[in-house]
């Protein structure tokens, strides 16, 4: 019996430390929460350093993968069936509506968190090492940008499937910038294929997607986000624990524990349950107050005008077009150029930016340090670029994708 209560301990609850050993072993002897380190810095639990938008963002992603599991019970993935099964779910399935809403908008959620997160981490100068031999934070920052291009990818596969006008045509925009990169003939058609399960969108594409959305892309986030938060254990904390040790030195003062760290247990862990309790919150008042979109069911034969790309895809359609230029005969293909060329070398420029920041030791884990003023002021700029674009795209561009003021405009279709 005392051992069986030992396991289910070891398994579910272990916070009840009476003094250091206790505090130090609830951590270590927890199956789920020796992920953390036993001692964590007090200046890596200041919620104005993160904002603890890392945490919010493993939130999301344990409320998705529940929502997305029970879905899987009602969803079927076929071209007769699903939207058929999405309005099931909107008008006879016990809080059906409410179980799509918190998925829906726990995505857009993801998506908005994983950019202020990187933003964050950019400008608090956290990929930098801070003389830490030890540390490879320009490692996890890499993992980071994967992480990134993974969450869009699964809100995108995500989108199709309802199967309804909105879902189909944002997919064949997809699938034609694909279709655009050079040679087309090769290389462009043997992506569309990739992507589509053939030569059009239909049955083979939705299938495709259901398995990348449900099994492929959430088991590799899982095993990476994993990866990525281990490696912060490993990296010796948050880049701004560095600081310590910085300071330590310019004292010539020897490092005490006990003064920079405190336990894990119940201090680091009883936030962390906070955040998850409020960003569950979040996405319980959108999923109450704001409706997922539904709108016709898919139609190939009916283009909608305009058609729109997802909003955070929309600063790609923006370019495709910025980039379509017609000199005489020759027209420059911004289908490639906008649509896969200057994404593909910004999301690159963004992975490899750690290698490219000289700066000193000090400005590691420090907000705005005035040494990486250049860097941050050109990654300021790309990102204003990025929302004005996306913004125009979303209010300024209506039918043919003329511009037009959003108040002369009479419908703004949904982008979510
Ligand atoms: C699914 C996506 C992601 C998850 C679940 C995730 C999770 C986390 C968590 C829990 C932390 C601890 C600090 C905090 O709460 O802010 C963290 C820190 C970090 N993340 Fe992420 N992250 C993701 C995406 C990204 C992206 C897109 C980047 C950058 C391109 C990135 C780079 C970093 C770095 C470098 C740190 C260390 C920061 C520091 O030492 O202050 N992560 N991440």
């Amino acid at each position: 019996m005392e051992k069986i209560k030992q396991i289910w301990r070891s398994l579910i609850w272990s916070y009840d430390p009476k003094d250091k050993i206790e505090a130090t072993k609830a951590t270590s002897k927890n199956f789920w929460l020796h992920w953390f380190p036993a001692r964590t810095t007090y200046k890596s639990m200041s919620i104005t350093y993160s904002f603890w938008l890392g945490t919010v963002l493993f939130s999301l992603f344990i409320i998705l993968t529940i929502t997305g599991v029970i879905l899987m019970f009602l969803y079927i993935p076929s071209t007769e069936r699903a939207y058929w099964t999405i309005k099931d779910l909107e008008n006879s399935v016990s809080f059906g509506w409410f179980l799509r809403n918190a998925h829906r908008w726990a995505a857009h959620l993801m998506v908005t968190a994983v950019f202020l997160h990187m933003a964050r981490v950019f400008f608090t100068g956290a990929y930098k090492n801070g003389g830490n031999p030890e540390a490879n934070r320009p490692l996890n920052w890499i993992v980071g940008v994967i992480l990134l291009i993974l969450t869009l990818a699964l809100s995108y596969t995500g989108y199709l499937l309802p199967w309804d006008q909105l879902a189909l045509w944002a997919i064949v925009i997809g699938a034609n910038i694909a279709k655009s990169v050079p040679p087309e003939n090769i290389v462009g058609e043997s992506l569309y294929f990739f992507l589509a399960g053939g030569t059009q969108i239909d049955q083979n594409t939705l299938i495709r997607f259901y398995v990348l959305h449900c099994i492929f892309l959430p088991i590799l986030l899982l095993v990476l986000s994993s990866y990525h938060m281990w490696r912060i254990r490993k990296d010796g904390g948050l880049a701004v624990s560095e600081q310590y040790k910085i300071e330590a030195k310019k004292q010539n003062k020897r490092l005490i524990q006990d003064e920079y760290t405190t336990f894990t247990i119940p201090f680091l862990f009883r936030r962390v349950f906070m955040i998850f309790l409020v960003t569950t919150a979040i996405v319980l008042f959108f999923s109450v107050f704001a409706k997922a979109p539904l709108e016709e069911p898919a139609d190939p034969s009916w283009t909608p005008n305009p058609a729109k790309a997802p909003w955070y895809f929309l600063w790609i359609q923006e370019l495709i077009t910025i980039t379509t230029v017609k000199i005489g005969d020759f027209t420059i293909n911004g289908g490639f150029l906008g649509g896969a060329l200057i994404p593909a070398l910004l999301f690159l420029l963004w992975a490899v930016w750690p290698y490219l920041d000289k700066s000193p030791d000090e400005a590691t884990g420090v907000w705005f340090h005035k040494s990486r003023i250049v860097h941050n002021i050109i990654f300021a700029i790309i990102l204003i670029i990025l929302i004005a674009v996306t913004i125009f795209a979303m209010y300024f561009r209506g039918p043919y994708w003329q511009v037009y003021w959003p108040w002369r405009w009479p419908e703004i279709p949904h982008m979510f």
